[in-house]
């Protein structure tokens, strides 16, 4: 039996990547803040699924979150099979006016933890010459996001960094890819402030970005984008200057 650690697993992609994780027969680990959603999830998959599902309730903003939940696992003697960094928030408005606090929360969970996770488990995986790392970055990693600046960098950063060590590792049976979902239902625009923004008019949902993330967990690609509207968008991006790209990016975030 295989065991997939999902970061992010309380609502939207991560929550429901762990259903197609279970109905797929991996045990999860499942990480994130809610205690009490996370025990009704884990109530949910193990009552539909022959899985076994361990959850960690912590908050993966706090600079050293990532080795107390690597400590955790090797107590439990479990092996992680596949890693998901997937928690990650968004915050939006112009950054002159923004909340730093609560930005470099974001920075450090979006970028730091995923960094240190990726670090932590790369080790045991190279040691087994097997194992996956997918890291959730987004179409937003492809060009500057006014109004949603440190996000869309954070995002950038997630797919240059996921991309480089997949080619890095292109020798070895260890598999790293970046995801990158468009606007998706889920609890992030709420979170985020951008329910009423132009690029959440009719998505995607969690569940089909769930099983995306499965099926592209061995692909040859280093990277891949959900949608062949995302995948359009993305290409006319490589030939539309980038203040057009800017302003055009900006009027679909506010
Ligand atoms: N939805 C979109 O439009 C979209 C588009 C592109 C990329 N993405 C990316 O997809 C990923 C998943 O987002 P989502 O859309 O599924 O949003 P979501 O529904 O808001 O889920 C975010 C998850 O991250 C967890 N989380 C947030 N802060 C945390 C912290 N400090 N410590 C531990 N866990 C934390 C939340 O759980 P708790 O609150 O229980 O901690 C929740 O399970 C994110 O990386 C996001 O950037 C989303």
């Amino acid at each position: 039996m295989k065991t997939a650690l999902i970061t992010g697993a309380s609502s939207g992609i991560g929550k429901e990547t762990a259903y197609v994780f279970a109905k797929n027969n991996y045990d999860l680990v499942l990480v994130a803040r809610r205690k009490d959603v996370l025990e009704n999830i884990k109530t949910d998959i193990e009552s539909r699924f022959k899985v076994k599902v361990t959850i960690i309730i912590t908050d993966l903003s706090v600079l050293n979150s990532s080795n107390e939940v690597y400590q955790l696992i090797k107590e439990k003697n479990i092996v992680v099979d596949v890693l998901i960094n997937n928690a990650g928030f968004g915050v939006s408005g112009n950054f002159a006016e923004s909340d730093i606090e609560k930005v470099t929360e974001m920075l450090l969970l979006n970028m730091i933890t995923l960094t240190r996770l990726t670090k932590l488990f790369l080790k045991d995986m190279l040691n087994l010459n097997s194992g996956n790392i997918i890291n959730i970055a987004s179409t937003a990693s492809f060009q500057p996001v006014p109004y949603m600046a440190c996000y869309g960098a954070t995002k950038a950063y997630v797919l240059n960094f996921t991309e480089a060590i997949a080619y890095e590792l292109r020798k070895t049976k260890v598999k790293v890819i970046a995801i990158c979902p468009g606007a998706t239902e889920s609890e992030f625009s709420k979170v985020a402030g951008v329910e009423n923004a132009l690029m959440f008019k009719s998505v995607p949902s969690s569940k089909e970005l769930g099983q995306f993330i499965f099926d592209s967990m061995n692909s040859s690609k280093y990277s891949k984008i959900h949608g062949l509207k995302n995948r359009i968008l993305k290409n006319l991006g490589l030939f539309t200057p980038r203040r057009l790209e800017l302003a055009v990016t900006a009027s679909i975030v506010k």
